[in-house]
């Protein structure tokens, strides 16, 4: 401690330090009690159908648009893709699901070939290099559910776009390569249940 002596010589933490003596800050608790816990103000409840507000920019050439809720941790997007187009191969930290709404194509991802149609749900691991391709002959409306606000609140909201921020060489080489983590591994099996890592590694389930 300095010498500043008198203890509520800091000017704000005097208005917190002197509140409530049994408040959370006052006893140091890392959790809020239920009492405590109280409604959070959001706007707006709904968005009404932005599939028919799409727009296209600079970054990604086909329209599409961000859903405007307010929600925290999970992002969702809506996106179109006319037959022939395709989104920028890209990768980035936070992982995706993508659900067709209409049509069908084929994803690249980290050089496998997924092909979709209406009614599926795709998977985009973490950090792998992906493409969604319209390989069809209508257009295709899709979905997309990622968990990007909440990486962004922890300030680990990173996309990389081949070509632009690494050499499409050097792409090739890391879906070459592949290199995968032990640890981003995450599957469900019916028989085996939830496994985390490759397999042998680490199982929760029946
Ligand atoms: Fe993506």
């Amino acid at each position: 401690m300095s010498d500043h002596g008198h203890g509520h010589s800091h000017g704000h933490s005097r208005d917190v330090d002197e509140g409530d003596p049994n408040g959370p800050r006052r006893t140091g608790k890392l959790h809020y009690h239920e009492e405590e816990v109280r409604a959070l103000e959001a706007y707006p409840l709904i968005h009404k159908a932005p599939h028919l507000d799409l727009y296209a920019d600079s970054d990604r050439k086909h329209p599409g648009r961000d859903v405007d809720l307010p929600l925290r941790t999970v992002q969702l997007h809506i996106g179109k893709l006319e037959p022939g187009q395709a989104t920028n191969l890209h990768k980035h930290h936070n992982e995706a699901a993508i659900y067709i709404i209409e049509g069908s194509g084929h994803s690249e991802i980290q050089g496998e070939r997924v092909p979709w149609e209406k009614g599926d749900f795709i998977y985009i691991p973490t950090m792998q290099w992906h493409t969604h391709v319209n390989s069809g002959s209508e257009s295709v409306l899709y979905m997309g559910i990622t968990n990007k606000r909440m990486l962004d609140w922890l300030g680990l909201d990173r996309k990389v776009e081949a070509g632009r921020h690494v050499p499409m060489e050097d792409v090739q080489k890391e879906i070459a390569a592949k290199r995968y983590s032990p640890y981003s591994h995450y599957s469900i099996d019916p028989k085996t249940g939830v496994r985390f890592g490759p397999e042998g590694f680490i199982t929760h389930g029946d």
